[in-house]
């Protein structure tokens, strides 16, 4: 095989490439225009964000609801992420490339249910080619839902001061898109945009308990969205089970110390982090978490050397994994299937009166 013998003198090529390209002066290196998939990709997300996630109160449930579920179903948006997206808030350094920006990992189930439909939108943005980081970025104008109720919140964003604050204050969502495969490859939230905030904020101050998952007044779990609450019917059958499962996960988890690092104050300043506190979190990751901890990649010690768990707790925390991510699998399923119910029932009038079936 010449593989070996290719794979240097391609790295050498690219990066001499890279070199030429960097060397180039920032208006030489804009590829103009914005070619058309990427204009029309751009103008359908932002005219599906405007449709189903328009601007409302900031603590309008049905709005939020709405837009959530739009997302998280079959929407454009999705449609465009990549398997694992990068997501978080611009850095403060204005300098800082996405390369040296802190940014969360997420499965796009767990990113379109629990952390876009909290924006909101009014359908305009931008596109353009930003040469440092050799991606389009698809600017828009947004505002975030900052009045909603605590467990409407994927854990309490106010656990660091200047979180919440560009969170209650971000008038920009940003997109970035991969030129090559035409995909979000990451997102991030900014109150740095050039555009006017959207809406008047009225910051809310919120005291963080120390907890990523709690009990409220009335004996629930909060936040309640990660317990699939407003996305899953209450009379999913599965709902209990995943609660007491991911209890037992978590158990497991804490006991290998998975929590002592994949937390969302990201203790170990990881700069890609993987957050695993919350029943929705965890579904997201399931397959990776069991996956890592079955080829001894995770848990990590704190020089980051990875070490295998004592055999006992390898077992438990691989069982307690897989019994959670069964869960998960027929907890979609009913979900499936319980909307393929639904749905002959809604097409009923139209096949009375013989008419043809639309298409949406
Ligand atoms: C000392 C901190 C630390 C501990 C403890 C730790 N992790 Fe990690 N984990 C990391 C870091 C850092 C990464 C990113 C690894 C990388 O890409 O180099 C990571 C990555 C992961 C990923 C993503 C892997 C992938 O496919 O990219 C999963 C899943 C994960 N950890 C699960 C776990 C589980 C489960 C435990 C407990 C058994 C655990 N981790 C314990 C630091 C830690």
């Amino acid at each position: 095989m010449n593989r070996n013998r290719t794979l240097p003198r391609l790295l050498a090529g690219a990066l001499a490439a890279a070199a030429w390209w960097t060397a180039l002066p920032a208006a030489a290196q804009q590829p103009a225009p914005v070619p058309p998939e990427i204009q029309s990709m751009a103008a359908a997300i932002a005219g599906e964000l405007a449709a189903r996630c328009p601007l409302a109160e900031a603590n309008d449930v049905a709005a939020f609801e709405h837009c959530r579920s739009a997302l998280y179903g079959d929407s454009k948006l999705r449609s465009h992420l990549q398997p694992v997206v990068l997501w978080g808030r611009q850095s403060t350094n204005a300098n800082a490339t996405l390369r040296q920006t802190n940014l969360t990992q997420f499965a796009p189930d767990t990113w379109t249910h629990l952390y876009a439909p909290l924006f909101m939108f009014n359908g305009r943005y931008q596109v353009e080619w930003v040469p440092h980081e050799r991606q389009y970025v698809v600017r828009l104008e947004a505002a975030f839902r900052n009045r909603l109720a605590p467990g409407q919140f994927p854990y309490p964003f106010w656990h660091e001061e200047a979180k919440w604050s560009m969170y209650q204050n971000a008038n920009g969502f940003l997109l970035w898109v991969h030129p090559h495969t035409g995909r979000i490859q990451a997102a991030q939230f900014t109150d740095r945009a050039a555009n006017p905030p959207l809406h008047a904020v009225r910051p809310v101050q919120h005291k963080f308990e120390g907890k990523w998952l709690w009990t409220d007044g009335g004996g629930r779990v909060q936040p309640a969205v990660t317990l699939f609450d407003g996305l899953y019917r209450p009379e999913n059958p599965y709902l209990p089970a995943l609660d007491r499962q991911y209890r037992d996960l978590a158990l497991q988890m804490r006991e290998s110390q998975c929590t002592s690092c994949h937390v969302p104050n990201n203790p170990d300043k990881m700069s890609r982090l993987v957050l695993l506190s919350t029943p929705a979190h965890a579904a997201g990751e399931i397959d990776r978490l069991i996956k890592s901890v079955r080829e001894d990649k995770m848990p990590m010690d704190e020089f980051r050397n990875s070490y295998a768990l004592k055999p006992e707790d390898k077992k438990w925390l691989l069982e307690s994994a897989e019994v959670f991510k069964s869960t998960v699998q027929s907890a979609r399923a009913w979900e499936a299937e319980a909307a393929g119910r639904d749905r002959p029932v809604a097409l009923k009038p139209a096949r009375a009166m013989q008419r043809p079936e639309v298409s949406q």
